[in-house]
């Protein structure tokens, strides 16, 4: 009530259809209701959710005004970045710079950055953390920066933990209290599993840092009103399964049912059975099924969770106040309302069976059982999502060398990496535990990990360093190799740091299929290591388990793992431990006072960042001297008067993909590859080799980004007749060259290009410098088979053409080869565009095909009139 509601009569609240919608769905009435001005929101807007039985078939677009932001540091930096150069355009513009501010609360979490330089050591962290701080000091500068000149804006300090650890444990809300009026927490984030806050009954998902910036300043977040999936849990896990596995089958049977663009609601006296963990974790890997949310509505585990991480009992009680009060909670052990959902999945727990995913893509889940032939036909196969096309008479091969003395040896499918490490499993005290019981059980057998793997553990937040040593387990951990290595993404991210050299080369030297074990979520090419190229996802015990058989290519059912110290064969059921001792361990090390000590020690900050000097100003003052932070060209010339609309004419095709394009391809986030480039650019500025550092921690650099846009070296471009590598045909000349190269030839001589792509054009993550590299490399339009929700609205952000091919046809069908030149057939007249028009697109080589442009709203016209969202966010500021 009160100013809320104003043009929203509350009365209608009462209307029986709104007991019966989702939980996640309420969520977003509540905001609609809350933000109405008859302006930006409108109530034919709240109508349509109410009517979300009526209106979510027929995809009808609404406005979205999340509670709050959440950034990570790699797409924290650029959109900072972003928002001081809005700051310097309004001011150039004659307008007020400090419109450029965060209305609502932005909370960035430094945890990208952070490299497994250094591993097997008692000081790896703190060694980590000195090389961290070499390498970034000037990001990490200009983030203290922006924390200071914005408003509204929590950064919290590296060394913390991983940004969705730490919004679970610490900075999720679940019910705001502004000024003594309620409302849901709901969150966008510009890292897509920003959904892992859905496993606290907070409405939250993955956006585009584009996006996220218009967020902050006002602007609502339009979105098709999703349908939402019903997914029914029941029963319980067997003993020996874990929530990875559960995670794993949740995943391939979501990505079965197809949930792109829709709400996956959890419901179900199963759901009552699992830990707000457990919940977390199935909510974390929401991008990997495809979904925009994998939501758990708050009941008494939640509020159980929430007392447990140090959230007060008063906070505590107004949450389950408000929610009752709104009929948006959940006791299993009352009658329910029955709430309406899209379609209808169930599963019973109790089928749940270990399993693994890879080698290259999250949702091909192998059973353990079958992991040993399964391996076997990857091996065999031809190159593709999952084989590796290895002739018959060299899979035996066998790679000797001498690893500091030791003699050593690596065959294919012989483990060079295995990590501890993601958001998506180290907040789950059961998983942690279990891995440290499964070293503990080896130690006391006799079993040690081989010296040449290199084992890690970094967690998602202090917490879990707490619990691991009050538990003993972490000296076993140690033992196996296990040492932390820091509190941040790491490995997930592409930051393995360097193999041992000789590990390398004999990888190298002898062609070996290397694998890599972690409990990520994540196993695109390229993205965890160059080296390896079977890269398996796991549950913390299971990376343990694996590390010590030093190998995949094991049956663990039938092969034992190693010789224990009295001789005798060690079996995988001789460390596995039971569901009972897992939760012993979790009952007795996982205490309230632990989460309270150290969110109260983050909130100090750590030397080396306290220690950081920065000036205070309104305005950055750009270093051109920086290979870190660069001015972008984005609104260099801006005037008040739009750009319009536009179609594309004589565009020379860039790139001709297939399939399941990622953003780690468009955009990699890893190590920056030498003779690339990106490489010579750093070289030409008197960059050290050594301190390369990642692209992902160079998003503040427009210019490297531009570099390494499609420098992922997995790439295969049809182009090159399938040869795989960041290379293209630069069509007029036939002269293979490097994707900048040939783009940067391209726009030199003002030749607009394209890009044709296959299905899942973009899927992965929110990252916006794969929208906003292409843009600067020229492409103009993307013509794919179908693209992920994310990517499209940030090609659109970007004011890329994303354009679908008809049902049925794709490049191939359509006989283009990308040697013709292409003609968009669009009206310069915005007025003139519809939402999810058709449009003819046409080659010079007389070929003519009709497109679907997908813009999928009005609001997405606008911004492609204005030439992207931040310009026509400034026009409107
Ligand atoms: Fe970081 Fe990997 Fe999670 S990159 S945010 S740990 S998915």
């Amino acid at each position: 009530g009160g100013e809320f509601g104003k043009f929203y009569s509350l009365p209608a609240l009462n209307d029986p259809r709104i007991d019966k919608l989702p939980y996640s769905i309420r969520i977003l009435l509540e905001s609609a209701i809350r933000n109405c001005d008859n302006f930006q929101v409108t109530k034919e807007d709240v109508e349509k959710i109410i009517d979300w039985e009526k209106t979510a078939p027929k995809q009808v677009e609404i406005p979205f005004k999340p509670a709050r932001v959440l950034l990570q540091d790699f797409t924290g930096v650029p959109a900072v970045v972003d928002l001081a150069c809005m700051r310097d355009a309004m001011n150039n513009l004659g307008g007020d710079s400090d419109k450029i501010n965060p209305l609502v609360p932005v909370d960035l979490v430094i945890d990208h950055s952070v490299q497994v330089d250094v591993a097997r050591s008692e000081n790896a962290v703190q060694a980590n953390m000195e090389f961290e701080f070499q390498r970034n000091k000037e990001r990490f500068a200009f983030l203290k920066w922006g924390s200071k000149a914005f408003h509204n804006m929590l950064v919290v300090p590296p060394g913390s933990g991983i940004v969705h650890q730490v919004n679970l444990e610490y900075l999720g809300r679940v019910v705001f209290n502004t000024d003594g009026v309620l409302y849901p927490d709901s969150v966008v984030g510009t890292d897509s599993h920003t959904t892992m806050i859905d496993g606290l009954g907070v409405a939250g998902w993955g956006v585009g840092g584009i996006e996220a910036e218009a967020a902050m300043l006002g602007q609502p977040m339009s979105m098709v009103l999703p349908g939402v999936v019903g997914f029914k849990l029941s029963g319980k896990l067997r003993d020996g399964v874990t929530a990875t596995d559960l995670v794993l089958t949740v995943t391939q049977m979501l990505r079965k049912h197809g949930v792109v663009g829709k709400f996956v609601e959890f419901h179900g006296e199963g759901v009552g059975k699992i830990s707000l963990a457990d919940r977390a974790t199935i909510a974390n890997m929401s991008p990997e099924y495809g979904a925009t949310m994998g939501f758990f509505p708050v009941d008494n585990v939640t509020l159980q969770y929430l007392r447990l991480t140090g959230r007060s009992d008063d906070t505590v009680a107004m949450i389950e106040a408000y929610l009752r009060a709104n009929n948006m909670f959940v006791d299993y052990n009352e009658p329910q309302v029955e709430r309406v959902y899209s379609s209808y999945l169930e599963l019973d727990l109790s089928d749940v069976e270990p399993c693994i995913s890879g080698p290259k893509r999250p949702h091909d889940r192998v059973p353990l059982k079958e992991m040993k032939a399964d391996w076997h036909s990857c091996l065999d196969n031809k190159v593709g999502f999952k084989g590796f096309a290895v002739p018959k008479d060299s899979q035996d091969k066998v790679a000797k060398f001498s690893f500091h003395g030791e003699p050593a040896e690596l065959r294919h499918g012989s483990l060079v990496i295995a990590a501890i490490t993601s958001c998506t499993n180290t907040s789950n005290p059961s998983v942690m535990l279990g891995a440290g019981l499964v070293a503990k059980k080896a130690c006391e057998l006799g079993l040690k990990v081989k010296p040449w793997i290199k084992t890690s553990l970094a967690p998602g937040s202090g917490v879990v360093t707490k619990y691991l040593l009050k538990s003993g387990l972490q000296k076993y951990l140690d033992e196996q190799g296990f040492n932390i290595v820091g509190y941040g993404c790491t490995t997930c991210i592409g930051n393995s740091g360097e193999l041992d050299e000789t590990v390398g080369a004999a990888i190298s030297e002898n062609d070996i299929i290397a694998s890599a074990v972690l409990s990520g979520n994540r196993n695109f090419e390229g993205r965890v290591h160059p080296l390896t190229r079977a890269n398996y996802l796991a549950s913390p015990p299971l990376v343990v388990a694996y590390a010590l058989a030093g190998t995949v290519d094991i049956d663990f059912e039938k092969e034992p793992i190693g010789v224990g110290k009295d001789g005798k064969d060690v079996y995988f059921r001789d460390i596995w431990p039971s569901n009972q001792e897992i939760a012993d361990a979790v009952q007795s090390s996982v205490l309230p006072d632990m989460f309270k000590s150290t969110y109260e020690a983050i909130t100090k900050g750590n030397p080396m960042w306290n220690n950081l000097g920065v000036e205070e100003s309104k305005l950055y003052s750009w270093d051109s001297k920086s290979t870190y932070i660069h001015e972008p060209p984005y609104f260099k010339n801006m005037t008040m008067d739009p750009p319009g609309a536009h179609g594309v004419k004589d565009a020379y095709c860039l790139l001709n993909f297939g399939d399941s394009i990622t953003t780690d391809h468009i955009s990699p986030a890893g190590s920056i590859q030498k003779d690339s480039p990106a490489a010579k650019y750093l070289l030409e500025r008197g960059v050290d080799r050594k301190d390369f550092n990642s692209y992902g921690s160079r998003r503040g650099n427009d210019e490297i980004m531009a570099r390494g846009t499609f420098a992922n070296i997995r790439i295969v471009n049809k182009l090159l007749n399938g040869e795989v590598g960041p290379k293209t045909v630069h069509i007029p000349t036939g002269e293979k060259l490097s994707v900048f190269d040939a783009a940067s030839r391209y726009k030199a001589a003002g030749q607009d290009t394209i890009v044709l792509a296959g299905a899942e054009y973009g899927s992965g993550s929110s990252r916006d410098w794969a929208a906003k590299g292409p843009m600067l490399l020229g492409v103009k339009a993307v013509i794919a088979k179908s693209f992920e929700r994310i990517h499209r609205s940030n090609l659109v952000g970007m004011g890329i053409i994303p354009l679908c091919f008809k049902a049925g046809e794709d490049a191939d069908t359509l006989g283009l080869t990308g040697h013709e030149r292409y003609n968009i057939d669009l009206p310069n007249n915005i007025n003139e565009i519809r939402p999810g028009q058709d449009v003819t697109v046409t080659t010079d080589n007389g070929k003519s095909f009709t497109c679907t442009a997908r813009f999928d709203t009005e609001v997405e016209l606008a911004y492609f009139n204005h030439g992207g969202i931040l310009p026509y966010v400034i026009r409107q500021l």
